[in-house]
């Protein structure tokens, strides 16, 4: 998240850098070259003024004088000089290696453009030379006359290095510039991503079902700073809604079970009153069956209500001790059915649960194991202590449960095909506890039959 922040920013700064600096190169390019263009003109009609006179009259004395400042305007890094008579003949030029005075320059365009009155700058590619030229060529006046004609060239190349200077400067603030941006965007990114990431960790507490989780509002933007306090708001109006669902049903079951008690006692009251006749004992039996199964659903109930994941507080508790404890309890009822329990534990495995949560979780596995085993079967309970997790697997050589309905187990009321007496609040209860205690539960088929029923804890806070 924060790399893709960065790179984001980064991205934009380098987009904006060459959008701004490719536009600014080509204008200086343009600035460099008319600048330079100027200054051949302005040098081409200072040469012409004072090749003028001895134009005019064929002095060569004056076209030595000429030639000199040509010549020591070349040392200085002038251009290339060329001064031609009105018939297009150089009568000076500055190159001391190949002069070439003498030579017939009328046919140049640019020449026989000057030698009409008419300045004419551009751009050639020299075949003596090999590389691109650029030329201004002007003419030179006696009074209104054209005397002769002054071409100045000079290397391309030249303006290209004038511009590449003048753009390190450039390339300097641009550098500069992505610099910063690389500092900024790092900052940025960092308070973006450990906004969002904290949002992250208190969307996955309250999907995990812990509704006391909030978020700490950000110094960083609005937009996060506002998702920030929708997500406390969401959290809020969950978990009063869910808080009043719970005490209403823990309501309804507490209110129902006064009367259950007290119709069960009147019940039991007009059965002592009545002769004995055994029709009616069996009817009365079986008011009695379902009034303690009614008794059972409320219970049920009410240990949902109860069992929160708010207002509890886990602690340590040797898991391996609580084990032995409940198989005690259970062993009598076990030995009723000839079910063997064998047991599998270390001597003490410390887990972090809510207290209470991981015996009534050992009890709901046992319970059902039995329930639904056929005499003389056998009951494994195993503790594995892990890196950082310590699993109780309850495993009955039952009838087994498909994959579909092991996922559907821990829904409320839902029982399959069960055949044996409950309410099917067990394993809701059982999962509603897990959820309080950090832990895991699940159910599965094994490979050899039966089923096992899983419980993960948490070896740690
Ligand atoms: N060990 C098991 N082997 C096979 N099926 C099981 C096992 N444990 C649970 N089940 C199935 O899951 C259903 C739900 O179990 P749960 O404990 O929630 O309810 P119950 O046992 O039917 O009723 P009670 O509320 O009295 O526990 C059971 O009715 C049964 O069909
Ligand atoms: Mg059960």
């Amino acid at each position: 998240m924060r790399r893709l922040f960065l790179f984001a920013l980064l991205g934009v700064s380098i987009v904006a850098l060459l959008l701004s600096d490719i536009p600014f190169g080509l204008y200086l390019y343009q600035v460099e070259r008319d600048r330079l263009i100027t200054q051949l003109q302005r040098d081409a009609f200072i040469l012409g003024g004072r090749a003028e006179d001895a134009l005019e009259d064929s002095n060569t004395t004056g076209l030595d004088t000429t030639r000199d400042l040509a010549i020591a305007y070349r040392d200085e890094g002038g251009a290339r000089v060329v001064i031609v008579n009105t018939a297009g003949t150089a009568v000076v030029t500055n190159d001391p290696t190949d002069s070439r005075e003498g030579l017939n320059y009328g046919t140049r365009p640019e020449i026989a453009e000057a030698l009409t009155g008419r300045v004419a700058t551009g751009q050639r590619y020299s075949d003596t030379l090999q590389i691109e030229l650029v030329y201004v060529a002007v003419p030179i006046y006696s009074g209104d006359s054209v005397v002769g004609a002054v071409r100045l060239t000079f290397n391309e190349q030249a303006i290209d290095d004038a511009v590449t200077r003048s753009l390190w400067g450039v390339y300097l603030v641009a550098f500069i510039t992505l610099v910063f941006a690389i500092g900024l965007a790092f900052v940025i990114s960092r308070v973006l991503s450990r906004n969002l990431v904290h949002l992250g960790d208190i969307a996955t507490r309250l999907s995990h079902g812990d509704l006391s989780a909030r978020a700490d509002e950000p110094d960083g933007p609005k937009e996060v700073k506002e998702l920030a306090q929708n997500v406390n708001q969401m959290a809020t109006r969950l978990e009063t809604l869910v808080q009043e669902q719970k005490s209403f049903a823990a309501d309804a079951s507490h209110q129902l079970r006064t009367p259950l008690t007290a119709l069960q006692l009147r019940i039991e009251r007009v059965r002592e009153g009545l002769p004995d006749n055994p029709e009616l004992g069996e009817r009365f039996d079986e008011i009695d069956g379902e009034l303690s199964r009614m008794r059972r659903l409320i219970e049920g109930l009410l240990a949902l209500g109860r069992s929160s994941v708010e207002d509890v507080t886990r602690a340590p508790q040797d898991i391996g001790a609580i084990v032995r404890e409940r198989v005690e309890h259970w062993r009598s009822l076990a030995e009723e059915s000839d079910v063997s329990i064998q047991v599998a534990s270390p001597e003490s495995a410390i887990v972090w649960a809510v207290p209470t949560a991981t015996e009534q979780i050992i009890d709901n596995y046992i319970d059902n194991a039995l329930s639904v085993m056929p005499d003389g079967g056998e009951l494994h309970i195993d503790v594995a202590v892990s890196d950082g997790e310590t699993e109780v697997r309850v495993r009955d050589t039952g009838p087994g449960i498909s994959a579909e309905d092991a996922e559907r187990a821990f829904d409320r009321f839902w029982r399959g095909g069960a055949t044996h007496e409950g309410t099917g609040l067990g394993l809701a209860v059982v999962k509603q506890l897990a959820l309080s205690s950090g832990a895991r539960v699940s159910l599965e088929p094994h490979p050899e039959g039966g089923t096992v029923a899983r419980a993960t804890f948490s070896r740690t806070a």
